[in-house]
Formats: structure tokens, sequence, C-alpha cells
């Protein structure tokens, strides 16, 4: 039996258990998350309480999910919203003829990554990869000296394996929003995550990659300009043809999805042989008109006020794992101030990997390391076993609350495509390393979309193998005579 058919199964069961169906309340508490067991009961009480507004139900999920595929579908018709619904001019997946030497650079986080990947008959023989750390100096400067030293890595990657003679097609993947005008280009509509380099408004990204490489006279064409999360779904594609959704739930976030071509309205190709087409949706931008206002907190302020970009990506802030960390120190803060925690954090000493270990840790029934954590940073001994319990429910709060509104997005994307099953392929730190993070999403997208059957699947290195994946499927379309698109 399939994970979704499993998990539609296990959903179908607690209703059936009398959890939901005909008494809605009982629906809504299958969101909620496992209360806090404290002696103290006054004190777990006033905690819950206090944090309450992190706890959504069912029906504020259904609310999100509505404002969600208002979003989706203003964006598609170019209307005011806050989702960008991006056409990748992607119109195809992998379907085992992918062939040739590609080389993919994958830029989106703070190390730069270079690869060399040979596909034969859809099937990667070979890869050579280097990782070139990008510092704050070229992460917040000037874009041309960003992208000089991309080139410069290149060039050192190619003299290292002795190819820089060699003819190549590339395929970038660059994970930001962009405005793209073809498969091959597109231009940077704002930074997101650690990024903020100056002089970048209107300039095509892929072509600005190019110049950099062609002044080194490498013999390198930028054939594909893609996002990590459609190089996800290509490389999910690659390993199971039933994946419709891209999702990548790390540092920052975002998915991506099949959509029909009629539905979309920004062309600048002719694409009239087009079915379907990736549309890359920007999830992480979702509220920043406002929409999901009724979902903010103050603890959600305090992460934007002290973010690198304010007021941008209120989706993200809710759910990546640049902010998570964040969310757990001024969620415990805001508990200290109230008298309901011991001592304070020390800003940026709780990290999203703290959110995992004290998860971790909770289901484990433990609390020694949340506890060797929480002293050092809050600088403090004072810190007793029920706090670590306290930790590691604020820990929980806030892990439920993400994989509920990712849950919403991918809920939502399997009604819209209205297929008999749907394999979602996911990547990202927050997935792969979080101990809870999976199963949440599983039962709450069995809550959200009963009638959708779907599996999560993990797609490693969507940035790499699918950028070179997405390059050969380019290649295979111009041998074909289809319109360059
Ligand atoms: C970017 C997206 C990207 C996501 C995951 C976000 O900050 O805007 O383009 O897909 O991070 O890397």
């Amino acid at each position: 039996m399939s994970a979704a058919v499993e998990n539609q199964r296990t959903v179908e069961i607690e209703l059936v258990n009398g959890h939901g169906g005909a008494d809605p309340r009982k629906w809504e508490d299958l969101f909620l998350p496992t209360p806090l067991k404290l002696e103290n009961r006054l004190r777990a009480q006033k905690i819950e309480a206090r944090l309450s507004k992190l706890m959504l139900c069912g029906s504020t999920l259904r609310r999100v999910a509505e404002v969600f595929e208002k979003e989706i579908e203003a964006g598609l018709r170019q209307q005011p919203s806050s989702l960008q619904m991006e056409n990748t001019y992607v119109p195809e997946l992998p379907d085992g003829t992918e062939e040739g030497s590609f080389l993919a650079l994958d830029l989106g986080g703070t190390n730069f990554r270079v690869l060399f990947l040979e596909l034969k008959a859809g099937q990667l023989l070979r890869e050579k990869v280097k990782h070139y750390h990008i510092n704050d100096a070229l992460r917040l400067g000037p874009g041309e000296d960003l992208f000089n030293f991309l080139a410069d890595c290149v060039q050192d990657f190619l003299v290292s394996q002795s190819m820089e003679k060699e003819t190549f097609s590339l395929g970038f993947t660059f994970s930001f929003p962009m405005r793209q005008h073809s498969i091959s280009s597109g231009e940077l509509i704002t930074w997101t995550k650690s990024f903020n380099c100056g002089g970048m408004d209107g300039v095509d990204v892929a072509a600005l990659l190019q110049r950099c490489l062609s002044a080194r006279s490498l013999d390198v064409t930028v054939r594909v300009l893609l996002n990590d999360t459609t190089g996800t779904l290509v490389a999910g594609a690659h390993i199971d043809r039933n994946v419709g959704i891209g999702v990548i739930l790390g540092t920052g976030s975002n998915g991506c999805y099949m959509e029909r071509a009629s539905r979309v309205l920004h062309w600048e190709r002719p694409h009239s042989a087009v079915h379907d087409v990736c549309i890359d949706i920007e999830w992480g931008a979702f509220g920043d008109n406002g929409c999901l206002d009724f979902l903010r907190t103050e603890f959600d302020d305090e992460v934007d006020a002290k973010s690198l970009l304010v007021a941008s990506f209120t989706f993200e802030k809710y759910i990546g794992g640049k902010y998570l960390g964040d969310l757990l120190t001024f969620t415990l803060s805001a508990l200290a101030r109230d008298g309901l925690f011991p001592a304070d954090p020390n800003f940026r000493k709780l990290q999203t990997s703290h959110v995992s270990l004290f998860e971790e840790e909770s289901c484990a029934g433990e609390v020694s390391r949340t506890l060797s954590a929480l002293r050092e940073a809050c600088n403090s001994d004072l810190l007793s076993t029920a706090d670590a319990l306290v930790a590691q429910y604020v820990a929980h709060v806030i892990s439920n609350r993400a994989a509920q509104l990712v849950s919403v997005c991918i809920s939502t994307l399997l009604k819209r495509m209205d297929r008999p099953y749907v394999a979602v392929a996911v990547d990202g730190s927050v997935f792969k390393h979080h101990p809870r993070i999976a199963k949440l999403m599983n039962k709450y997208i069995a809550l959200l979309a009963p009638a959708h059957q779907f599996s999560l699947m993990i797609a490693e290195d969507g940035s790499g193998k699918g950028s070179a994946l997405t390059a050969a499927i380019a290649a295979r379309m111009a041998t074909r005579g289809v319109a360059r698109l």
C-alpha cells in the first residue's frame, strides 16, 4: 500500500472513531498541538493561553486555504496578489531520454555549488561538485561583485577538473523570486533569506551571469534559469512520474506545481503546443499585502522587525528555517516577561536546529540536551526540568503551525490539480532534519484534502540534479524542433 493510501486510511479511521465528520468541533481538535503537561497546572494553563494565537484550528486553516486559492487565481490572472505565480516556461518533465553533460550552479544559501553532471538515458552517470562560501560582503554588496565571484568559481571548478577548454550548457538554479521571460531569462524581483545585493533592479540574472562567464573566455552557455522548487519537482519526477508538486522547506520556503497552460496569462513565447507548465508560486511572500493579517502574532512582529528584509516574505517568516529559531527565542522571551519562564534567551543563540532538537527530545521523553542548550542560550543555571518542558512545548507549537501552513498550501494545490494521485517532491533542511514535520504534514494534508490521494517524497538535490535534468529537457525539446520557450 502506498504511503498516500496509508495516510488516507489513518485519517478515515480517526474520523470513523468519532474524531470528525459529524461533530465539527472534533475535526477542529485534530489540529491542536499536544497539551503542555506540567505538575504546576496553573502555569501550564497560563502558558497555553499566552500561546493560543499560535495554535490554529481547522476553521482558521480553511480560511487560510480560501485566501491562498484567491491569491493563486489573482496571481495567474496578473491581478494584484501577494503570490507571484511565475511562469517558469518548463512544460515537460523527465521521460527517461535525458542525455548529455551539463554544468549546474546552485545559488540560494550561504554556500554556492558548481556541479558537473553526465546523464545517459535519463540516468545520472557521473557527478562532480565543489562548494564555495559566499561571505557577507558578497551577499550584501553590489550584485556585479556577486556574479563575478560566481563566474570565478565556475572557472576554478573547470580548471580543477581540467575541463576549462570544453563546451558546456549550464542550468542556473537561482533560488529567489524572478520575473521570467523565457526558460533561460529572468529578472530578480526581490532578494530574500540572507541576500541583499545592490544594483540588481531590472537586471536579467542569466544574462549577467553569461556576461561574467564570457569575460573569462569560458565556452559555457546559460541554457536554463530555474528556481530550486522547479529543480525539486523535476528531480522528483525523474524518480516518480506522479510528481506534480515541488516544495522547499528549508532556510526559505516555496512551492511549484504543474498548472494547465490555459489557466496561465503570462506568456511571452508562443505556447500553443503546451498543455501544462510549471508555476513557481513564491508562497514565501503570501500575506505581504495584508491578506493574512488575521494570523499574525506579536511574536511574528518581533521576528519580522529583527529580519534583514523587514515587512516582506510574511509567510516564509512563519515557516522557514531562517526564522523558526528567532520565533522560539521571542516566544520564550514573552513568557519570561510574564513571569512564566525564568530567563530570557540571548538573541540568535537559539537556532532552528534547536527547534528540531527540542522536538526530538520531547518525542523521546528526554530533557537533558534541551536543558543544557537553554542554559547556554540564557546564560543561566536557574533553569529546571519543567522549564525545559516549556521550551519543548513552545518548539512544538511553532513547528505545528509551520506544518499546518505548508499543509494548507499543498492541500489547496492537490484540490486544484484534481488528479487521482499526486506525489509531492520535497527538499530542504527543515523537512529533512525536523523529527516530526513530515508526519504532521501527512496528517494535516489528509485532513484538509480528504478526497485527494498524495504522498510526500524526499527529492534531494533538485538544485543540482534537477537543474541538469531541466537543461537536458530544454535540449531535448530543441532537437524535436519545439519552439524555444
Ligand atoms: C525564495 C524562493 C525559494 C525559497 C527556497 C525563498 O526565499 O524566494 O524563490 O524557492 O526561498 O529556497
